[in-house]
Formats: structure tokens, C-alpha cells, sequence
């Protein structure tokens, strides 16, 4: 049994993205390992300090979304990094021993800093996100952490630290710890961009079957196929990306009917919706009943932040006695 940690950052609602990009691995991860799961609100907070009312609200629909698609809280811990204050703790330690170059060079940092221009990203704590996240990892000597690939710079950071403490401090308190990237490619937005929910072209794991019959049928589809004679060109259209990823074994068909010119986008798109409906069922019956129980997902979480804080906890305590005798 390894120790499998991750974390979302709780800034709006869940989509397809995070379903296929991280939830569907990370409820298979569950039935060999020991998984944390952690609700990053620090994290949020780097970025969303002015909109911090919000986070505690969608940080408990995201609990909903991640029990819905399958996280089992009775074998998982589920827990919100904010309640347990150690993360902070194993923070400022790693403050101290990370040297500033390491933290400039991140390509990720570099490549927020330039790209997200609606969020104040230049101060201190954001410079130092991947500390924070190093922290999370190794207060509970996590084994294995399921991952996006942009977040890889900040496992390495991880490693980099963990093996620098020990270095620094003579004992092998932490272990190396290893990225789990999920398999499947990354799935883009209804019109074609990266899926964000600032582009607003997500389908949401909470969007009602109306909603996503009316996202799907805007979907953009192959330009060069105005009408139901014209031949499509699947492999450069996202409907078809689409069912690709959900629904592999339609692929054949689907190309048939659109190399062919024997069936319309709006009907391709119809049954895409239907296909994305029906595949969205159980979570969107489970969140309903998840809904209906109210405390649960509090009780969850107290729970869960009771477990975690007896890891971190120990781990601390250890870490204290190494650098302070
Ligand atoms: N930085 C991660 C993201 O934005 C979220 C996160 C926070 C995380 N702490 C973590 C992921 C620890 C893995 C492990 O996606
Ligand atoms: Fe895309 Fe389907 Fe239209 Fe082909 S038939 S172009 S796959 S929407």
C-alpha cells in the first residue's frame, strides 16, 4: 500500500476536465493505496485573496463533486488544508532551506506570471506556491502523487527539498516521492480552447441534462463541413474529440457517418449530449443524495481533518526534533 496524495485548488465548479484530467484516476487509485485527498484553500487563496467569501462554499461543492464521481470517504481521507495548520508549519521550514533561483526558474511560475494577467500573482506567497505544495506531499510522506503535467516543475521542486533536508539535517526523515500522470490526453473546451472556467466552455459535473444539450449543440464542429452533404473531417473537429474520450467505442462509427456524409453535426452533436447525459447520471444522482443529507459533507470533512492532523501531527513532530534537538 503506498501513500497517494493530491489536492485541487477550490475556486469554482468541477468539470470534464477535472473528471477525465484527475477524478477518474484518482478513485481507481483508491483501491490499492492509502489516497489523501485535500482541499488546497492556501493555495485558492494565493490567487483569489480578494475573493476569499467564496472558497469555503466551493470547497464543500467540490467535496460534493469528488464523493459523487467516487471518492469514498470511508477509505480516503478527505480533508481541507486549512484545518490542518502543520501545512503552514512544514511551510516556513522549507522556507527556509529553498533557495530563491529554484523557486524564479519554475516554468510554471513563469509562464502564470505571463499569462494570467486577471489576478495579482506578484507577491511572496505566490513566488512560493510550490513550497506550500512540497509541504503538503511530505507531511505525509506521500509516495505518489497524481498530477497534470504542468504541475511536474513542482514535484521535482518536492524531491529537491525533501532530499535537501534530510542533506542539511543528517537523517532521512522524507522520501522521494513520484508523479502519477493520468492517461488520458487533455481534453479542450466546448469551443476549442483550453477548458477554463474563465472562457466559460466547461460542462460542469453539476449542470442539469437542459444545460448540456444546450452546451453541446453550440459546440464549434469541422468548418469545412457547412452542410449535410459536405464530407467531415473528424480528426479536426472536438465533438469528435469528445467521443473519443468518452465513448471510445462509438469512434468507428462516428467517423463513418462523418467521412460518409450520411449524418448532420446536429445530430452527431444530439447523441454526443445524450452520450454525455447518461455518463453524467450516477454523479449527478449521487450529488442530489449527497445534497439532501445536509452536515454530511461537513462531518466529512471534520473527520477527515482529524485523521490528516494526526499524520501531520507526527510528522511534525519528528521534523521539530530534527532541527531543534
Ligand atoms: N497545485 C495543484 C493544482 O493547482 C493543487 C495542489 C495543492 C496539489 N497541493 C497539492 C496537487 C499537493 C498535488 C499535491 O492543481
Ligand atoms: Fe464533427 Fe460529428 Fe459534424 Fe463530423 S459529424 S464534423 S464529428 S460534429
Amino acid at each position: 500500500m503506498k501513500t497517494v496524495f493530491s489536492g485541487m485548488r477550490p475556486t469554482g465548479k468541477l468539470h470534464l476536465g477535472h473528471l477525465v484530467g484527475a477524478l477518474d484516476n484518482w478513485v481507481k487509485l483508491q483501491n490499492v493505496n492509502r489516497c489523501i485527498y485535500c482541499v488546497a484553500d492556501w493555495h485558492a487563496l494565493m490567487g483569489e485573496y480578494e475573493h476569499s467569501q467564496n472558497m469555503r462554499a466551493y470547497g464543500l461543492d467540490m467535496v460534493v463533486d469528488w464523493i459523487a464521481c467516487g471518492i469514498d470517504p470511508d477509505r480516503s481521507i478527505i480533508f481541507v488544508q486549512s484545518d490542518v495548520p502543520e501545512h503552514l508549519e512544514l511551510q516556513m521550514v522549507f522556507s527556509c532551506i529553498t533557495p530563491l533561483g529554484w523557486l524564479e526558474r519554475n516554468p510554471t511560475y513563469k509562464e502564470q506570471l505571463r499569462e494570467i494577467t486577471t489576478r495579482d500573482l506578484q507577491t511572496y506567497a505566490f513566488l512560493g506556491y510550490p513550497v506550500l505544495q512540497a509541504a503538503d506531499i511530505l507531511l505525509y510522506k506521500a509516495e505518489a502523487v497524481p498530477i497534470g503535467e504542468d504541475q511536474l516543475p513542482h514535484l521535482e521542486l518536492t524531491r529537491e527539498l525533501s532530499r535537501r533536508f534530510n542533506f542539511i539535517y543528517k537523517k532521512d526523515v522524507f522520501e522521494d516521492c513520484e508523479a502519477i500522470l493520468t492517461p488520458t490526453p487533455r481534453l479542450l473546451g466546448l469551443d476549442g480552447r483550453k477548458m477554463s472556467k474563465s472562457y466559460g466552455n466547461t460542462i460542469n459535473l453539476s449542470d442539469s441534462p437542459d444545460e448540456i444539450l444546450v452546451k453541446v449543440k453550440n459546440m464549434l464542429t469541422d468548418p469545412k463541413r457547412m452542410r449535410l452533404k459536405d464530407v467531415g473531417h473528424p480528426d479536426e473537429c472536438n465533438v469528435f474529440a469528445y467521443y473519443k474520450t468518452f465513448f471510445p467505442g462509438r469512434g468507428h462509427e462516428v467517423r463513418t457517418w462523418c467521412e460518409g456524409a450520411t449524418q448532420g453535426c446536429t445530430d452527431c452533436k444530439k447523441t454526443l449530449a445524450d452520450g454525455i447525459i447518461e455518463h453524467l447520471r450516477p454523479i449527478r444522482e449521487k450529488r442530489a443524495t449527497i445534497l439532501a443529507d445536509r452536515g454530511y459533507v461537513e462531518a466529512v470533512l471534520k473527520k477527515g481533518a482529524d485523521q490528516a492532523r494526526a499524520i501531520a501531527a507526527s510528522t511534525m513532530k519528528e521534523v521539530r526534533q530534527v532541527i531543534f534537538g
